[in-house]
């Protein structure tokens, strides 16, 4: 007798439940999904334990049948694709009619649905996977389930369950995806000890962001204007007729935090795709490079970021979850991507405010899961993992100032301490922005106002304040400078008018072998950004020139800075890396320093050419240039609103 057998179902829908169901949180995330298939715009969850003892889901959609209902519960048995070639193009959140058996096979399950068509519903029970009960019943139009038990028949799986508030978190986490990508439905998330989210119909992505953030986030993100582009048609295969294909439109819009926003982690990036919440590296990625230069490395914003493409584009049956998708044009995307989001920050020129939020980051939302900081989960998907910004830490917790009040010499200088500014940004979030309010006075214009500033002097020569209508300024001079310089050092490079300087000394600079051949590779990325240099006998290159403007008590310090960034970048160099970081360096080598006095015209002048620069608000290193005390925030601290 041969040795392979068929398994028999039960067995095999315990397996397939494994790679469907990971957690109580996929079990919620399969059931919004078929919830938000059914056309419902209200879903309700109730959880308990962290939905390990029971979760609950109500929905308004269009129900089943009797024969459906049971239908529902066979492998493959779906309402939403028809055949294989409606793979290439799913418009659903689900496909693969896998959910239902998954979770009936590993829980003790109820299905309460009627469809409006008809007088009474169908209540069905399972257990383990067996049908236990099927009878009519008076019902409301709509489906619930309730999955109690998850896991119960599988104690193995049981054990790696997570700590309830860690279950409960990326419950939250998932509901708040669902709620920003359907700002049209009500979403009802509610545990034993109390809501965590309560929305209802909102006409705009700002309301929902809104009503599930609040005003503070709000203040500190972006909303950027949609971007569209053509996806080029691919060039015909070998064999096959030419140019059929027609050219596909992609567009993005969403939300982008400030730069003074800086996460260590990916928790506040929210993507989706045709409104499908996914994690992807190609976008991941996009977003990083959008940003550099304008946030420290390894630094993540948050972001809310909604593409629209065919989904003929985009492959979403690539992993059981559906998080995980392919791009048809998987450079196009993230090109389109990273382009859209540097425009988006060059229109906007997000300016830090001072003081920053005390809840800026959804991490202090409303509506954060209880308990969310106290474990880590392993999907990466608990939030928190604040960092105080590289320059010096000005953003405000709800933890007393950290000591940047006292370098600033802010306190002393101004009578503002510490406290009054934390005290004037804690109220409650969401107590002073109406979700129609837009908030204004550190929106767009907050960079055409930098060129109108009135410098009044400097703290410790380091600092410039400035006043306009809008507010209180501080300007780091140095960051401030070496930005102008960084930009246009770029524009003279791609003129290819690079300024240089020759030395009247050539100065040695002694290479290891490995820097040799780096210096080597980047021999005329070198010429062309102003630098001459001859080879000088063993390991050693003499250097003839630098591009104009750096001091020459600079250069060792300068060329040591670039051959060590290229070492840095070995792995990975990329011609554009390499002129950015040369640019950095340059920039900062010839910027103007801190203790340095300033004189009015001068301090003039350098917030005239800073408000021409693309991205005025952060120095090439990611650090803050600017920071913005808006009127507002000055009227709330003298209690004048
Ligand atoms: N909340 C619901 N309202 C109406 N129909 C539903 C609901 N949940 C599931 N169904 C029906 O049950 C089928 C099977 O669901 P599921 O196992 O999740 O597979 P899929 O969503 O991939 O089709 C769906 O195709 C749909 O027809
Ligand atoms: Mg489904």
């Amino acid at each position: 007798m041969g040795r392979i057998r068929i398994l028999p179902e039960p067995v095999a829908n315990k397996i397939a439940a494994g790679e469907v169901v990971e957690r109580p949180a996929s079990v919620v995330k399969e059931l919004i999904e078929n919830s938000l298939d059914a056309g419902a715009g209200r879903i309700r969850a109730e959880i308990e334990a962290g939905g390990k003892k029971r979760i609950h889901i109500v929905d308004d959609g269009c129900g089943m049948g009797r024969d459906d209902a049971l239908l529902a519960f066979e492998r493959h048995a779906t309402s939403k694709l028809r055949s294989a070639d409606d793979l290439l193009s799913i418009a659903t959140m689900g496909f693969r009619g896998e959910a239902l058996p998954s979770i009936a096979a590993v829980s003790r399950l109820t299905l309460e649905t009627r469809s409006l068509e008809e007088p009474s519903g169908t209540r069905i029970e399972f257990a383990g996977g067996k049908l236990l009960n099927v009878q009519e019943s008076g019902l409301p139009g709509g489906t619930a389930i309730t999955v109690n038990g998850l896991f119960y028949n599988v104690p193995a799986r049981r054990k790696f369950l997570r700590a309830e508030a860690t279950e409960l978190s990326h419950i939250t986490t998932l509901v708040t995806h669902y709620a920003l990508a359907f700002p049209e439905k009500a979403f009802h998330l509610e545990t034993q000890t109390g809501e965590m989210i309560r929305v209802s119909p909102a006409g705009t992505l700002h309301d929902r962001v809104f009503q599930l953030f609040g005003g503070e986030l709000l203040e500190d993100l972006v909303e950027f204007q949609p971007r569209t582009a053509e996806i080029p048609a691919p060039p015909p295969e070998a064999g096959e007729e030419g140019g059929t294909a027609a050219s596909a439109a992609i567009s993005i819009s969403g939300f982008l935090s400030r730069p003074q926003v800086q996460k260590l982690n990916r928790n506040s990036l929210y993507l989706f795709v045709n409104r499908r919440h996914i994690r992807d590296r190609v976008l991941l990625h996009a977003i990083q490079e959008a940003y550099r230069n304008v946030l420290p490395p390894h630094c993540f914003p948050v972001a809310m970021l909604f593409l629209e493409m065919p989904h003929t584009e985009v492959d979403v049956n690539v992993h059981p979850a559906k998080t995980e998708v392919r791009f048809r044009h998987q450079a196009f995307v993230h090109d389109f991507v990273r382009e859209a989001l540097r425009e988006a920050l060059a229109v906007s020129k997000p300016i830090s405010t001072f003081p920053a939020g005390a809840s800026m980051a959804p991490d202090a939302a409303p509506n954060a899961a209880p308990g969310d900081s106290h474990e880590s989960p392993a999907a990466g998907q608990s939030r928190g993992g604040e960092r105080s910004p590289a320059g010096g830490g000005f953003r405000l917790t709800e933890r007393p100032l950290p000591p940047m009040a006292t370098p600033l010499g802010f306190d002393a200088t101004l009578g503002i301490t510490a406290e009054d500014i934390a005290r004037a940004a804690t109220p409650a979030a969401g107590s002073f922005l109406s979700p129609g309010e837009t908030p204004g006075e550190t929106g767009p214009d907050a960079a055409a106002e930098l060129a109108h500033l009135q410098p009044l002097g400097q703290i410790r020569d380091s600092f410039i304040v400035a006043a306009s209508p809008a507010g209180l300024w501080l300007i780091d001079q140095h960051v401030a400078h070496e930005r102008v310089l960084f930009e246009q050092f770029l524009a003279k490079r791609e003129r290819g008018s690079v300024e240089t300087q020759r030395l009247l000394m050539p100065y040695i600079l002694h290479l290891s072998p490995a820097q040799q051949a780096l210096w080597g590779q980047t021999a005329e990325e070198l010429a062309a950004s102003g630098f001459e240099a001859e080879p000088f006998g063993q390991g050693t290159v003499a250097v003839k020139a630098v591009p104009a403007g750096v001091k020459s008590e600079e250069i060792e310090k300068l060329l040591a800075e670039i051959v060590e960034s290229l070492e840095k970048e070995a792995r990975a160099i990329s011609s554009e890396r390499v002129l950015e970081k040369i640019a950095a360096s340059v920039a900062c080598h010839a910027a103007i320093k801190i203790n340095t006095p300033l004189e009015q015209n001068k301090m003039e002048w350098l917030l005239a050419e800073l408000a021409r620069t693309r991205l005025p608000m952060s120095c090439p290193h990611g650090r803050p240039v600017v920071l913005k005390y808006g009127m507002r925030e000055i009227l709330k601290a003298f209690h004048r609103m």
